[in-house]
């Protein structure tokens, strides 16, 4: 089961991932796939939003992961890791294993270099811009409690 969608501006993506935050527990793992400018961190911007994180969110390309506390107390983790030059095991030195068995939500830009870590079951969004303004996003996902969350998102 796959679904996919297009977006037509940045403010549609954001919206998109309030939605899809309000959807997620802790322990959910988003993998974002997609080349520079796909709209990954627009994506994540709007998923924080949803989980009532109030911080702003900008890009962990060079802190490689922030940490933010969402409205119902567990951390969400938003990791960057286009820069990891050895990405698994540098990601394995900077604790990203754990982080994404812990008991919060974690978003992973980049996420196919660090594919072996990823845990069975997470959401695979992968987003490719069409022109300047539209971003295509196929959901694929794994496992059972992904697929219940896009069921929700889909309204199925
Ligand atoms: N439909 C759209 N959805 C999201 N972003 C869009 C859209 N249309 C245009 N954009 C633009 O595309 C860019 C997306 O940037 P963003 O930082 O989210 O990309 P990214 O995938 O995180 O890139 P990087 O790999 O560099 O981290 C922004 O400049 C945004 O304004
Ligand atoms: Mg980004």
């Amino acid at each position: 089961m796959q679904q996919d969608l297009i977006t037509h501006s940045e403010a549609e993506t954001e919206a998109l991932g309030a939605t899809l935050g309000r959807l997620l527990q802790a322990g959910d793992v988003l993998a974002l796939v997609g080349d520079l400018g796909a709209g990954k961190t627009c994506l994540a911007r709007g998923v924080a939003r949803g989980l009532g994180v109030n911080e702003p969110v900008t890009s962990p390309t060079f802190i490689l992961v922030a940490e933010y506390s969402t409205a119902a107390g567990f951390p969400l983790y938003h990791a960057d890791c286009y820069r990891l030059e050895h990405a698994a095991a540098e990601a394995l030195s900077i604790g990203l294993d754990e982080l994404l068995l812990d008991d919060g939500v974690a978003i992973v830009e980049w996420a196919e270099r660090i594919e072996s870590l990823l845990p069975p079951d997470h959401l695979r969004i992968t987003l490719t811009a069409l022109d300047d303004a539209r971003r295509q996003l196929v959901f694929v996902p794994h496992g059972a409690r992904a697929a219940q969350i896009l069921g929700e998102l889909f309204g199925e």
